[in-house]
């Protein structure tokens, strides 16, 4: 073409990025092994799979298929490594961590093209967002490597971590893994995503040209059969899963009862909120990056746009005129805005989703792809539905593709409420000029990080997680460094139930109590309440007599109980300040009746009655512990590198399910509820299992405490029972559990349905009177979850 041509029709030339580095280091590779050890080994079974470029089918290696033989061989040399890693101290992994961060800066263009030629995504995205992210995850943990002891004291490494990541990112979720894994200490066994093996495999290349020590890093690749034997290694303490709902469900299941850790980035369908007011140009350019980044295949994609009644014609008319100028085309290209879908069946899943949509009356308006879209490649145009109803499969479905819809609303109000009306919580992106307004609806949106005027912003010192079934746990920032350590004093946990020191008959206090039938009655939104069952369990005091009945609480009751603590979300929008007077004023109102609930307790568990009276004052200093941290357990503003202020709020979780301690059953009880709501959770407690009628007569302190109605609901019962049925509960977010080890095992099992959050002993207990094991901020972070708030600001 003249360059005549050129100006007249002003059509882009083509600008392919280089690709022989890249060819020649996969012709030096033809095949690939297993990373395990340190040292490249063929896979037990001699199985190899293809990995294909998806912009033209053509198949880039062959890449080893672990099976459990290599797994197994993997986590025992992740094992042996630990020790070593640990004794090289902060500073030396630092150094490590830091020295990967500049092998990825001097190998990245050629990182750059291996992943676009992997997984389809324009060369652009790769050079100038996933490849410095990842070296920037490591240079930052190289840091926290740096300051763990200092930054971290009370905390150790986990052990041998398994991490299993998707392919939408797939060098940069490694980084995402790896780096806080390696800084704190742990050793991992990787597997990637069975379609983008690559990068994995270059950047273990260049942990070994950095004398990385054998065994910290060990990568399987293969596909989920693979993945399914790191997640059911005995040897693996923790697993760090990103990919679908469905995997991260199975994954749940698979782990339950078994002690592992977990944390889970699953799926999303993150709102786009456009309020009237918003700069129309700036929202457009916003769209593009929200949904056409990475095709769509972003877990906190703004896949669903809400915006409002009066400018949605006009928006929507923009968004279809700018849409007409995106490009989709050959990866490699730096002129395409889209690249190409990561395979095959993403693009029937797209294609199929999309069709159903239309079938159900769904207005469509798409693009044309580009000319030069290889025809053997998956390219899909950037499409839009308008005029949707957020019931709507595909405003409620994941599509994971360049699609997405537009709803309108009306009211900020009804904004909020469709964009809650999602069983997924990962971001969300708020559009409006009016400060006020965003910092009104970003707290009330339920997800993980919330963006304002801006979109799909990651940084590694900002942590990225969602809320409801979009997982949980946090990578980045220092929230996400807690998953990768434990308490040092979990060593402090015993396999045994504490002994109560009983007294002798004679001593016994069994005369203290006042003979009169004590028919206690369940606690639910603030009034007493009669069990749905109508059937009462009956209550021995230590001495063998009967000490009273309580109610045997049922499913219905929780119903109730739910129902009621859901009502009682103004409680979490109570000031910490306020918070903290309500609990000061339960430790008074307990400290009144010390004497009282010291003889419940005394002739309950057979305590004597000093201890008994010590329990009593031990829960009083307990109160004031989390009445004091109430207004103390602040977040944080991450120094993000972008022109933001990034925000990270501890937020109250929602309602949380507690399964007490059947021993210590006053300390027990306000050891478990009182961080939850003093960090603004509403609760349904189910009291000590053996000694029930010490707690129920608590309702008394929290009624002439100002405790509002629903924040603490009282439903007696066998915990192994409710535990379950709490887990099973929908509009229950967290269920603790600090008894046996099969309720454990149940609560967890039950949760994966709805990814609830759970915090259960697995039969380990605490002595609930040593603050160092039963008081403090482990308690408050099982409270809350951190929502991350960016917010423009400066030039
Ligand atoms: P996937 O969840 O099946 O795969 C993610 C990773 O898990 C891969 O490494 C895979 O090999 C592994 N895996 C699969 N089954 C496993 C098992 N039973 N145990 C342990 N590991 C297992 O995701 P897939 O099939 O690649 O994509 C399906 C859908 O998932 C997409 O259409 C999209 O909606 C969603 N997805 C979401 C991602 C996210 O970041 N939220 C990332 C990738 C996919």
């Amino acid at each position: 073409m003249s360059i005549r041509e050129i100006f007249d029709t002003m059509e882009y030339g083509p600008a392919n990025e280089n690709r022989a580095e890249a060819d020649q280091w996969l012709a030096d590779n033809s095949q690939f092994e297993l990373f395990i050890n340190g040292n490249w080994q063929a896979p037990a079974a001699g199985e190899y799979f293809a990995s294909v470029n998806p912009a033209d089918g053509k198949t880039l290696a062959q890449v080893a298929q672990g099976g459990s033989d290599d797994v197994d061989t993997a986590v025992k040399a992740a094992d042996s490594a630990i020790k070593d890693w640990v004794a090289l101290g902060g500073h030396g992994r630092a150094r490590f961590l830091y020295a990967i961060a500049r092998q990825v800066q001097k190998h990245a263009r050629l990182f750059s093209v291996l992943e676009t030629i992997d997984n389809g995504k324009p060369i652009r995205e790769s050079r100038d967002i996933d490849i410095p992210l990842v070296a920037r995850h490591f240079y930052h943990h190289a840091g926290w490597a740096q300051v763990m002891d200092k930054e971290l004291p009370n905390h150790q490494e986990i052990g041998v971590i398994g991490q299993i990541i998707p392919w939408n990112f797939p060098l940069l979720m490694l980084a995402w893994k790896i780096a806080p894994a390696l800084a704190m200490g742990n050793t991992v066994v990787l597997k990637p995503a069975e379609l983008t093996s690559l990068t994995a495999l270059l950047f273990v290349q260049i942990c070994q040209s950095v004398g990385l020590p054998k065994g910290v890093i060990n990568l399987v690749t293969g596909d989920g059969k693979t993945g399914e034997a790191i997640v059911n290694h005995p040897g693996i303490s923790k697993i760090a899963f990103t990919g679908s709902t469905d995997v991260g469900k199975i994954i749940r299941r698979q782990t339950a009862g078994s002690g592992k850790k977990l944390s889970l980035e699953l799926g999303g369908k993150s709102p786009f909120i456009v309020f009237e007011d918003a700069d129309m140009d700036s929202v457009i350019e916003g769209v593009v990056d929200a949904i056409w980044f990475n095709q769509g295949q972003v877990c906190c994609a703004g896949s669903r746009i809400l915006v409002q009644e009066s400018i949605a014609d006009v928006f929507e008319e923009k968004l279809k005129a700018r849409m007409n100028t995106l490009r989709v085309g050959q990866p490699l290209d730096k002129t395409i805005d889209m690249g190409a879908v990561i395979d095959p069946n993403q693009l029937r899943k797209v294609t199929d989703m999309v069709n159903a949509g239309v079938e159900q009356g769904g207005q469509v308006w798409q693009s044309d792809l580009s000319a030069d879209s290889d025809a053997n490649g998956c390219f899909y145009p950037p499409t839009l539905f308008t005029h949707m109803s957020p019931s709507d499969t595909l405003s409620q479905e994941e599509i994971f593709g360049p699609v997405v819809v537009s709803i309108r609303f009306r009211t900020p109000a009804e904004a909020i409420s469709i964009a809650n009306n999602s069983r997924y919580g990962l971001a969300a992106s708020i559009w409006t000029e009016n400060i006020n307004l965003a910092l009104d609806v970003a707290p009330k949106v339920k997800a993980g990080v919330i963006w304002v005027n801006s979109t799909n912003l990651f940084d590694a010192a900002a942590g990225f997680g969602g809320y409801k079934e979009s997982g949980f746990g946090r990578e980045g920032g220092k929230e996400g460094l807690y998953e990768y350590v434990k308490l040092k004093s979990d060593k402090l946990l015993s396999d045994k139930k504490p002994a109560v020191k009983k007294v002798k008959a004679a001593k016994a206090v069994s005369g203290l109590m006042p003979a009169i039938d004590r028919t206690a009655k369940l606690y639910i939104g603030g009034k007493q309440a009669r069990p749905d069952s109508g059937y009462s369990l009956t209550v021995n005091a230590a001495d063998g007599s009967v000490m009273g009945e309580v109610p045997h609480g049922s499913r219905k009751d929780i119903r109730k109980a739910v129902e009621a603590a859901n009502k009682a979300s103004g409680w979490a929008g109570a000031t910490g300040h306020n918070r903290a007077q309500v609990l000061y004023f339960v430790a008074e109102n307990l400290s009144a009746r010390h004497g009282e609930f010291s003889q419940s307790i005394a002739k309950s568990t057979g305590k004597s009655l000093d201890d008994a009276a010590a329990e009593v004052d031990m829960s009083i200093s307990r109160i004031y512990t989390y009445a004091a941290m109430a207004d103390k357990y602040d977040g944080k503003v991450h120094q993000t590198p972008t022109r933001c202020v990034t925000i990270a709020m501890n937020e109250a979780i929602g309602v949380i399910g507690v399964v007490c301690p059947s021993e210590s059953p006053l300390l027990g009880f306000v050891s478990t509820v009182m961080p939850a709501i003093a960090m603004g959770n509403a609760v349904i407690a189910v009291p000590s299992e053996d000694h029930p009628l010490v707690v129920t007569d608590f309702y008394q302190i929290l009624d002439t405490s100002d405790v509002p109605g629903g924040v603490v609901n009282i439903v007696t019962g066998k915990g192994s029972e409710l535990g379950k049925v709490m887990a099973e509960h929908y509009d229950v977010e967290a269920v603790w559990a600090f008894t046996d080890a099969d309720t454990s095992t149940a609560i967890e099992l039950a949760s994966a349905e709805n990814m609830k959050r759970t915090w259960v002993n697995y039969g380990k207990y605490r002595d609930w009177n040593d603050a160092g094991v039963a008081e403090g901020d482990e308690f408050l972070r099982h409270s809350t979850q951190v929502k991350n708030i960016w917010v423009p600001y400066g030039e």
